[in-house]
């Protein structure tokens, strides 16, 4: 069975199809009828341990536009609270003739254990603080539609990079097409495999704008945090925060993204993420097409 477990696994033919294939999908949905009847026969399971409104609805959508039937499972109100385990949950709703599953899980490598357990085509809406391969694939299907590719592309994801799921699928995409990827954040929120991956590492925000082509803003997140190794966010903040000063004293225009919840005046202020070079809105836009074309092109590897 084939799934969409990391953008690790996909090559640059895989990723080019998907956009590809998105690229129609965004023409329905921008239709006044939004629904293509290709799905017809499939059930999605949305299976959701950890909270979300972005990704949750995106697939949602993604798949009742695809014309699937949808189920959505939330572990907060389901019997996993009775002690239920993840492979008997799945393996109960799969009982009841599902064909393929997307979860999200605070555990980084749920999803691959998911998929290697379970007689089912898994999509991986966030593991913990390992990938979110669809999210990788939207910021960059966003980048292309902007600037026309993401070839030779600067861009910079800045912030907390440590506990960031979005960071690892982004820089696996966006190398994967050709752009030139730095990160930037404070030491104690660059994790070590960073050194692995080829890609600059930058500690002083002002630099990493005048370098990039595109600013990545990502939140700084709490609920992963040991509060007493980091930065008071007042600190963070002060140095690392996209304001409306920083990005007018640059000599060009940049283009700002943030794949959402803003931490508004923490990651980033109101007036940079409500600005003309803000396409967080568009981000969120270009997911639905992006689903669609990842579970219509695994639905039809699964012979759907
Ligand atoms: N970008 C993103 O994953 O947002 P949610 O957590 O709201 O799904």
């Amino acid at each position: 069975v084939d799934h969409l477990v990391g953008i690790r696994d996909l090559t640059r033919q895989d990723i080019e199809l998907i956009f590809k294939t998105a690229d129609s999908f965004k023409e329905v949905i921008n239709r006044p009828i939004k629904k293509v009847p290709s799905l017809r026969d499939i059930t999605i399971a949305n299976l959701f341990f950890e909270n979300s409104t972005r990704t949750r609805l995106s697939f949602e959508l993604a798949e009742k536009r695809l014309s699937a039937d949808v189920v959505n499972f939330s572990a907060s109100s389901s019997s996993v609270k009775k002690g239920e385990t993840l492979i008997d949950t799945v393996n109960n709703i799969l009982s009841m003739k599902v064909d393929m599953v997307v979860m999200r899980h605070p555990n980084p490598g749920a999803a691959k254990f998911l998929s290697e357990r379970t007689n089912t085509c898994v999509i991986n809406a966030g593991d913990g603080t390992h990938e979110h391969p669809t999210q990788g694939l939207l910021d960059a299907f966003s980048i292309r539609e902007r600037l026309g590719s993401v070839e030779g592309k600067k861009v910079v994801i800045v912030g907390d990079i440590l506990h960031s799921r979005v960071a690892l699928s982004n820089i696996y995409t966006l190398q994967k097409l050709g752009a030139e990827v730095m990160v930037c954040g404070p030491t104690t929120l660059i994790p070590k495999y960073i050194d692995t991956l080829g890609i600059k590492v930058e500690h002083n925000l002002r630099r990493a704008l005048e370098w990039c082509d595109v600013a990545n803003m990502l939140r700084i997140q709490l609920e992963r945090q040991d509060i007493q190794y980091f930065p008071s966010l007042r600190e963070y903040s002060m140095q690392y925060g996209l304001n409306k000063e920083i990005l007018d004293s640059l000599d060009k225009e940049i283009i700002v993204m943030h794949p959402g919840p803003i931490n508004r005046g923490v990651e980033i202020t109101s007036d940079v993420a409500d600005s003309r070079q803000s396409i967080i809105l568009q981000q969120v836009e270009n997911g639905v097409a992006v689903r669609m074309a990842v579970i219509y092109l695994l639905a039809a590897k699964i012979g759907r």
